[in-house]
């Protein structure tokens, strides 16, 4: 999703976080200072930190890269505002699987109908709407090939003017019910048939996950009176996941789906809200999607609990269609955005975590057992108890992960946290009271697999920044209304994952030589891009970022000319960028899967047809897009994009 829609419709603040943690804005001045790059503004200012970042980074890495440099052989494309995906000279991109396609459930495969006709039932067994984060699984399990797999995908939120044929008017049960079924995820099976990939239907992995699906609880939470609703009076089970935005994958197998803006669906009309609920920004109007007043579930006069039991990461079982997914508390609540899980030096399970709202904080989990490469079984139940951490960002380069552990740096009963359940459920306050740095809406956190401890992650943008009385710029978060965002690296101490402290420092900041304002020029070398967003490594080491220009800030004068939005390559050793694709019309670009052999990539491309106000009306149609169907088709639908070099060669090379 863009910026969250209930924001701008609204016009509610979009900052939960009002603590006193400090701004370092002196810290930004030591750090600058030392370096004697203060009086440097604009380009070179930006350039010569970053320079000054490398060396200290080269420094600090003590494990020298498993493979060579990679290098960049395609050929670096324009920006587009075409209605299409655009890929370089030599590549092909074929849509797979799109919203309302069947997922391949044998005897229950109903097609998508134009019209969006479909009943809430057709949805359950159909792709969900505007496609995420998306892991690919070689079969069968432990397998390493490149021709046979599954998908696991998110599906993160619904544009219900698109999803009904007369979009919300005369709302009812029905169409509550067709929207909770478009969210959550899909598992598909897919295979190389040597002339290009298909979903294999039916398969027996054909899956869908959705609003309604029957959850276990684990960690800390599990069983925790705030947990408890009348539905479920022992705090065990929860019904559903819903805006399920990035993802991670874990060595043993499995998916992990994200619950980003959660809150937006819960509404309290009650007129006093708790502290808790403040802090997640609930309150009487939720996001728009109507659910509370057919499905009471979401109504938290009535059901004060069941916001508690959203905003997790949950682990999914993509080779058992029957397993049922896990809701990890131990790795805490907050709008998650992905779980990019590492295992460290030790054996330890490490998941890396972006809170994506303005002046919210990175955390990471270490888990308490050590990851077993023979054991599956027992590889599930690490992330049922470990470390909760969260980051801060210190004025000297270093950085500290500060744990969120009951009864340590005041998380105690006095100050509000009776137990460990307490300090998982009310992570934010809990990051508050420990200290962690505000950032500019941390997204996809990548760790380069050739260079152990070694983490980015995407800070997307963040336009409050030093606006109105908020924070203003900092060493970690160095512009001030930060429209084009940047990407933050560090280096863990020993190169160890699950190390106690890191160095430091900005990698890049996106945006374009010839912006209007000085603050927001960027010092990127090679094809400029804003608010990135979604990050990977592939296998071969290069690093894909994928850009969230959200679709009114396409339309700004500083992002003018920049087109739709897009995906780079990046090699980071040379700061090199080179725009690879880039998406169809009032699309965002989000959701990133390889084959072992890199020979093939999956992509997601998620609302094309976005009009400004991020919801369609079918009463008056944009026609902005009508990808992937074409002109006369009707509605722009998300879908899976399949891209191959077309002489069978590895993506990128
Ligand atoms: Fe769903 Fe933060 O992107
Ligand atoms: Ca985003
Ligand atoms: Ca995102």
């Amino acid at each position: 999703m863009s910026d969250s829609y209930k924001y701008k419709q609204y016009g509610v603040d979009d900052t939960s976080n009002t603590c006193a943690n400090p701004a370092l804005s002196e810290v930004l001045e030591a750090r600058f200072s030392r370096r004697s790059l203060l009086q440097g503004t604009g380009a070179l200012g930006v350039a010569g930190v970053l320079s000054g970042s490398f060396a200290t980074l080269a420094e600090a890495a003590s494990v020298p890269f498993a493979k060579k440099t990679p290098l960049l052989g395609f050929k670096s494309i324009p920006f587009s505002s075409d209605d299409r995906v655009v890929v370089p000279e030599g590549y092909s991109a074929d849509v797979l699987y799109a919203w309302g396609d069947p997922v391949g459930i044998k005897g229950n495969m109903p097609a998508f109908k134009q019209d969006a006709s479909n009943s809430a039932a057709e949805q359950a067994v159909q792709a969900g709407m505007h496609h995420d984060g998306m892991s690919y699984f070689p079969l069968p399990l432990a397998a390493t090939g490149s021709k046979h797999g599954l998908l696991a995908m998110n599906h993160e939120y619904t544009d219900d003017g698109l999803l009904h044929v007369d979009g919300m008017k005369k709302w009812n049960a029905d169409k509550v019910l067709k929207s909770q079924h478009a969210h959550g995820v899909s598992v598909i099976e897919v295979e190389d048939t040597g002339k290009g990939w298909r979903v294999v239907r039916p398969s027996k992995y054909a899956r869908r996950i959705h609003a309604n699906t029957p959850i276990t609880i684990s960690g800390p939470a599990r069983g925790h009176k705030l947990m408890q609703t009348e539905a479920d009076p022992k705090g065990v089970e929860i019904l559903g996941t819903l805006n399920n935005c990035a993802n991670g994958q874990t060595p043993w197998g499995t998916y992990l789906t994200c619950e980003e803006n959660w809150d937006g669906y819960f509404v309290n009309d009650s007129g006093t809200l708790s502290a808790n609920e403040k802090r997640y920004g609930i309150n009487n109007k939720g996001a728009g999607y109507n659910w509370a007043v057919e499905d009471f579930r979401f109504d938290l006069q009535l059901n004060p609990n069941e916001a508690n039991r959203f905003g997790w990461v949950v682990e999914i079982d993509p080779f058992d269609a029957s397993a049922k997914p896990v809701k990890h508390t131990a790795l805490g609540r907050f709008k998650h955005e992905g779980a990019t899980v590492t295992i460290a030096p030790s054996g330890h399970a490490v998941v890396y975590m972006g809170d994506d709202q303005r002046f919210e904080y990175i955390y990471k989990f270490v888990s308490r057992n050590k990851y077993n490469a023979k054991n599956r079984k027992a590889n599930m139940g690490l992330l049922s108890e470990g470390t909760l951490y969260v980051a801060r960002f210190n004025a000297d380069g270093a950085g500290e992960w500060l744990p969120l552990v009951h009864g340590q740096n005041g998380l105690t009963a006095e100050n509000g946290f009776a137990d460990q359940g307490e300090v998982v459920i009310m992570a934010r306050l809990a990051a508050d009271k420990v200290g962690a740095t505000k950032m500019d809406r941390p997204e996809w956190i990548a760790v380069d697999p050739r260079r152990p401890g070694s983490v980015y992650c995407t800070l997307t943008n963040n336009s409050d920044r030093g606006k109105d009385g908020k924070p203003g710029a900092d060493a970690a978060n160095p512009r001030n209304g930060n429209l084009f965002g940047h990407i933050l690296h560090w280096q863990e101490n020993g190169s160890d994952a699950a190390a106690l402290g890191f160095k430091w420092d900005i990698f890049v900041l996106a945006g374009r030589p010839d912006a209007a304002k000085a603050e927001h020029v960027g010092n990127i070398k090679g094809d400029a891009f804003g608010s990135p967003d979604g990050l990977k490594f592939d296998h071969n080491g290069v690093l894909w970022v994928q850009t969230d220009v959200s679709t009114s800030t396409v339309n700004m004068k500083e992002y003018q000319d920049m087109g739709n939005n897009q995906m780079v390559a990046v090699v980071p050793e040379t700061g090199e960028f080179r725009r690879f694709l880039v998406g169809p019309k009032g699309c965002e670009i989000t959701g990133l899967a390889f084959t072992p052999d890199m020979k093939t990539m999956f992509v997601n491309i998620q609302h094309p047809g976005e009009p400004d106000s991020e919801r369609n009306d079918p009463a008056k149609p944009t026609a902005i897009s009508r990808w992937p169907d074409g002109a006369n088709a009707g509605r722009p639908r998300a879908g899976t994009v399949v891209v191959r070099k077309l002489n069978g060669g590895v993506i990128g090379s």
